[in-house]
Formats: C-alpha cells, structure tokens, sequence
C-alpha cells in the first residue's frame, strides 16, 4: 500500500473498486463462456471468484458500513439519502451472491442441467451490473461528498476504525 493510500482511507477504498471492476470483467467473460459449454475449469474459475467475493469484497463492505457511513452519515440524511441506497444494494448483492453460489454448487454436481446453466448466468449478470453501477455511484457521489466534508481528524477516526476492522478479521 503507497503513503498517500495509508493516509486516506477513501482512496483505499477505491483501490479496493479498481480491483474488484477487474474481477467483475473476468466473472463477465467466465459467465460467456459458460454460455458456450459448461466445462469444470470455468466452474472452478467462477469459485474462486465466489471466494474473493467472499473474503475482501465481504471486507470492503463492512469497511463501507462500519466506518465510513457511520462518519458520513453527520453530513447526509440516514433515511432515503446516498448511505441508505448504497446500504440497500448491499443487502441485494449479498442475496446474489448467496443465489449464485447456491447454483453454481448445484451445476457443479449437475453440469447437464441447461435449468441451472440459465440461472446462473442470469444472476451472475445481475451481479455483474449491480456491482458495476454501485461503484460508480459510490466513486461519483459518496466519495466526493466525504472527501468534501470530512475533516482530517475524521479522516484519521475512519482510518483507525478500518484497520480495527481489519485486524479483527484477521485474528479470527
Ligand atoms: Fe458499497
Ligand atoms: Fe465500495
């Protein structure tokens, strides 16, 4: 991680969407390629994407909820504003994921089910879009209005807020 990423969480955390975007465009080009055959190396491929989603996309969400919202939040109404939006798309991406891992499980033990081949492209294109819009609206709009609000003391609250965060996910 570079000086200036240390020193402002915000720009961490849009390190955090430069990767995810990319990950976003290999599940896209997997998803393709299911629609073609279904072979277990895609499958595996879309695994270990699953697990990323699972481990450092989980991270980067609770980093959002727990310590940039909370902060944010003094600036920007609680109900009906940009936080309650973007809390409610992560409820909805972590009911896709949850609806994508479920069927990938099943085609991987069922690869012939043309059923399960469906819905799994259909809802890893849902996810693929959801996550895609909710990075651009969370870069164009959350994340110039906290770079505009916070003050630098709140700045160094949220930074210590995430490695807490961090740290605690590491040790379990
Ligand atoms: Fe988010
Ligand atoms: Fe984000």
């Amino acid at each position: 991680m570079n000086t200036e990423a240390r020193e402002n969480p915000l720009l961490r955390l849009s390190n955090d969407h430069e990767e995810v975007l990319e990950v976003l465009a290999k599940l896209k080009s997997d998803l393709t390629d299911v629609e073609r055959k279904v072979e277990m190396g895609v499958l595996s491929r879309l695994k270990n994407i699953c697990q990323y989603f699972e481990q450092p996309v989980n991270l980067h969400i609770r980093l959002e909820e727990e310590a940039l919202f909370p902060i944010l939040g003094q600036y920007l109404p609680r109900e009906g504003g940009p936080i309650a939006v973007m809390l409610y798309e992560h409820s909805v991406y972590r009911e896709f994921l949850k609806e994508f891992e479920e069927t990938l499980l099943l085609l991987r033990r069922v690869p012939e089910s043309m059923a399960l081949r469906d819905r799994l492209l259909y809802i890893g294109r849902e996810l693929v879009q959801l996550l895609t819009g909710h990075i651009h609206k969370e870069e164009r709009i959350l994340f110039v209005l906290a770079n505009l609000n916070l003050t630098l003391s709140q700045k160094n609250e949220m930074l210590f807020q995430m490695e807490r965060i961090q740290n605690a996910e590491v040790a379990i």
